[in-house]
């Protein structure tokens, strides 16, 4: 679609892009210092679990069942944390580990156990390439989609393939046809719920594909990370299709390791992690992760268990960060309706939960449209952070953070991403015409 200004005959546009440059300059002798970068909860939102500390103190019995949490030993777990595990994933409890305070850290520890040990009797990964003519391991990307899954495989030496996001979820098409092509593509990282940035959840015949597709790997493994699995927006949340019932169904459940965190629900970075695989995948990383941890914080565990003591509790409380978050990305889709509607200049994704809002400005615009922003006081995720290497080949895609400023802040900083991508939408008229 073209946009307003491509439209616009030269005149027309030469005194709208002087009028947007006016406006730029009055923003920016605002010197406002907005941050809509942060995927983070809000100060306000993060007190809302300040009762839990109080729930564990000097005169609490610390056990939880038989368990004694205040000494070694149950490195699988406090059950309690584990039944919890169960429900966030999707897999009996007995096929989980309750783990320290980071889903990444844990994820990052999975793919480094099947990079250097490999998984379910196949090679490492990392002998791949030599046994390969130096081919490298790899695996697929959907995009736009989290940097830091990006960060771990590329940390590793793994080849990240971006393939295309879509409404219902990756391309499985694509997917399905580089799966079953290269024994060298070794997994795909999800975020299948209120996906990191698009808020896309994944319909149930994604996932379907997903677990039932044919690899030529034979160790393939979905990392199915479900960090938005409560996070919804509206009392009726986004359905996600139970993907370790299918798989056991196909045969094919050692292909799933599934994680999961607090970090959004109680603290960021001091919260608890989960994850859950086949029994025998749960088995084989339990086995490597226990030679460098003999418990994790079961003190910890059992603060976030005794707070949120089942699903029920996890969902009355993430309706409190609801009541937070909604009003915020309503704003977000109010205000770029308002300055962008039928302009042809940005199209954007409407997520009913998760954390963040996935903007597409014209081709070729995204970085510039992070400078104009930057030089008017708006901090955004850098362009291009979405895609492995942070290349983003069109160059379109922006990440909106909205849960962290206040909501005052929050509509300046949007009117600034307005403004920007308006400007950056003429200047690109203006260079077609040169
Ligand atoms: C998809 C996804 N996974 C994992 C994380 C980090 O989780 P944790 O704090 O449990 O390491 C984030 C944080 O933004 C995320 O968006």
């Amino acid at each position: 679609m073209p946009t307003v200004y491509q439209q616009m005959s030269s005149d027309d546009l030469a005194a709208a892009l002087a009028d947007l440059r006016a406006q730029v300059d009055a923003v920016r002798a605002r010197g406002l210092k907005l941050d809509m970068a942060r995927g983070k909860p809000s100060p306000a939102q993060v007190d809302i679990s300040r009762p839990m500390l109080s729930l564990v103190d000097a005169a609490s019995d610390l056990h939880d069942g038989s368990v004694d949490c205040g000494n070694y030993g149950c490195f699988e777990g406090i059950p309690s944390a584990r039944a919890l595990a169960a429900g966030f994933l999707g897999c009996p409890a007995d096929q989980t580990l309750a783990l320290g305070s980071s889903s990444l850290l844990i994820e990052y520890e999975a793919l480094s156990i099947f990079w250097r040990a490999g998984t379910c009797g196949n090679a490492p990964w990392s002998a791949y390439s030599t046994a390969h003519e130096g081919r490298p391991v790899k695996i697929l990307c959907p995009v736009p989609g989290y940097d830091r899954h990006f960060g771990i495989s590329d940390d590793l030496g793994i080849e990240n393939v971006p393939v295309p996001m879509t409404a219902e979820g990756p391309d499985m098409d694509e997917i399905e046809r580089l799966a079953a092509s290269d024994d060298a593509i070794k997994g795909i990282w999800c975020v299948p719920k209120y996906s990191n940035p698009t808020g896309v959840t994944y319909t149930e015949e994604v996932v379907r594909r997903l677990a039932t597709m044919p690899t030529a790997a034979a160790d393939f493994r979905i990392l199915w990370d479900n960090a938005y699995c409560v996070h919804d927006l509206y009392d009726e949340g986004d359905e996600l299709a139970n993907i370790f019932e299918i798989a056991r169904e196909a045969g094919t459940e050692d292909r799933m390791v599934a994680f999961a965190s607090t970090s959004k629900i109680t603290f960021p970075g001091a919260g608890i992690a989960f994850l859950g695989a086949s029994p025998r995948v749960i088995a084989e990383l339990s086995g490597h992760m226990k030679a460098g941890l003999i418990s994790a914080d079961k003190i910890n565990q059992l603060r976030h268990a005794r707070f949120l003591p089942d699903m029920d509790a996890v969902r009355a409380h993430m309706r409190r960060h609801a009541a937070h978050l909604r009003p915020r990305f309503e704003l977000v889709e109010r205000t770029l309706s308002a300055g962008l509607s039928g302009t042809g200049c940005a199209t954007w994704s409407h997520p009913r939960g998760g954390y963040f809002v996935s903007f597409d400005g014209p081709a070729g615009s995204a970085k510039r449209i992070g400078a104009l922003c930057a030089g008017m006081g708006v901090t955004l995720t850098p362009a291009g952070a979405t895609f492995p290497g942070g290349h983003d080949p069109a160059d379109t895609n922006i990440r909106i953070a909205p849960s962290y400023p206040d909501e005052d802040d929050l509509a300046a900083a949007l009117e600034v991403l307005v403004l920007a991508t308006r400007l950056a939408a003429a200047e690109l008229a203006w260079q077609e015409r040169a």
